[in-house]
């Protein structure tokens, strides 16, 4: 089992201090890597002040009116510390506004880890023990990219739903981008039955850019819930919406969401310096990409000599490649063919080459602004004594 000792940059370090290229990125935030400069660089005079006010604060405000300028469909946000967070609040906000109880969501997409985001989840989830019956029964599960899944699932009850709640671009059951019209159907279901779209851009928010899924998808949902890159690393996340629908929050309304972190002064420094690089340096995005399709057509290159029918997926900074024969996945039932025991045995040969990838074949490879194409090479010269032959 890999121990980690240390990280820097692209790579993280075991107790032995042995160096691996790092795939996991801390599950996504990592946008930059370990240790960016920019965002590591003076960290006294951030905390010099304090870690936690508990009170608002005009950072806070501003970095509200950042993040709304890139996702105009957040016209009210509020902060919190973890995605998990951001997006139980955003279900609550939505039951409130609505007045219904039930909420649709996908198999295979991941949520967080409250009770009702554990039923039907992707990622490394495995079990939704401890989950009562009573949030079993406030959850309809559809397949994603499939319309008909969805008001089959909700035929009869429709006027009891309060939230779609989707991840826009499914990055939790493997790479699984929403097919064209699918968002849109949801967003047009949602209209017509009186519900709410909610977008967990916790993953995909700066990640796929400043615009989010939302901006290049051109569907507007109702909430959306941010977390990962914003804060660089430091746990801070969001969510918010159309005005209207926030209003149902204390304490204009009689809705409550709270948090003793949430808006620390630190993490909003930091979601800051986020964003001040992003804006001013978007050719990073470029390189990361470029650095990506390097490793997924390399990658394709040698499963294409082993005769291996595998897909690899790879958008932007993301590459993903199942242990599965076929077409990319549409869903998590194409997700849950994957072959696990042959990878499990890959993602050791990997660890044992200085790889470090994600356990799990729900989880993705995302490469960094840190990783070098060196690395992608010593990346696909591994993969090359790892995989194995028809
Ligand atoms: C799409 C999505 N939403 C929500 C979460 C939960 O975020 P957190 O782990 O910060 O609670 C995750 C975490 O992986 C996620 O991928």
């Amino acid at each position: 089992m890999f121990v980690q000792g240390s990280a820097r940059g692209a790579y993280a370090y075991d107790e032995d201090g042995r160096r691996y290229v790092d795939y996991i990125m801390a599950y996504g935030p990592l946008l930059f890597g370990h240790t960016e400069p920019a965002l590591v660089r003076g960290l006294d005079d951030v905390a010099r002040s304090g870690f936690v006010w508990g009170s608002t604060h005009p950072e806070e405000v501003r970095l509200a009116e950042r993040i709304r300028a890139h996702l105009p469909s957040m016209e009210r946000i509020r902060f919190a510390t973890s995605g998990s967070e951001a997006m139980m609040s955003a279900i609550r906000v939505a039951r409130s506004f609505t007045g219904r109880d039930r909420v649709l969501k996908f198999a295979g997409n991941y949520h967080g880890h409250f009770d009702f985001a554990l039923v039907a989840a992707g990622a490394s989830a495995s079990g939704a023990g401890g989950i009562p019956q009573s949030v079993h029964r406030e959850v309809i599960v559809a397949r994603y990219n499939d319309l008909a899944s969805v008001d089959e699932q909700a035929r009869g009850v429709e006027s009891g739903i309060a939230a779609i709640a989707v991840e826009p671009i499914a990055l939790n059951m493997g790479l699984v981008a929403a097919e064209p019209g699918f968002l849109e159907g949801l967003r047009d279901r949602a209209r017509r039955w009186g519900a709410l779209l909610i977008f967990d851009e916790v993953i995909t928010w700066l990640r796929f850019g400043l615009g989010g899924a939302q901006g290049r998808a051109e569907v507007i949902p109702d909430l959306t819930a941010l977390g990962k890159v914003l804060g660089g690393g430091v746990p801070i996340a969001a969510f918010g919406g159309r005005s209207e629908v926030m209003a149902v929050l204390a304490p204009d309304g009689h809705t409550f969401t709270g948090g003793t972190h949430a808006g620390n002064p630190f993490c909003v420094a930091m979601a800051h310096r986020v964003l001040d690089l992003l804006e001013s340096h978007p050719e990073r995005y470029a390189a990361m990409d470029a650095l990506a399709k390097r490793l997924a057509d390399g990658t394709r290159a040698i499963l294409a000599q082993r005769n291996l029918d595998y897909a690899v997926v790879q958008q932007e900074s993301v590459v993903d490649c199942k242990f599965r024969a076929g077409p990319a996945g549409r869903n998590y039932d194409d997700a849950r063919r994957a072959d696990v025991d042959a990878y499990a045995a890959y993602h050791r040969k990997m660890l044992e080459s200085g790889i470090l990838l994600p356990p799990s074949q729900n989880e993705v490879m995302f490469v960094s602004t840190a990783h070098t194409a060196g690395d992608i090479d010593q990346t696909l010269d591994a993969i090359e004594k790892s995989l194995p032959s028809a």
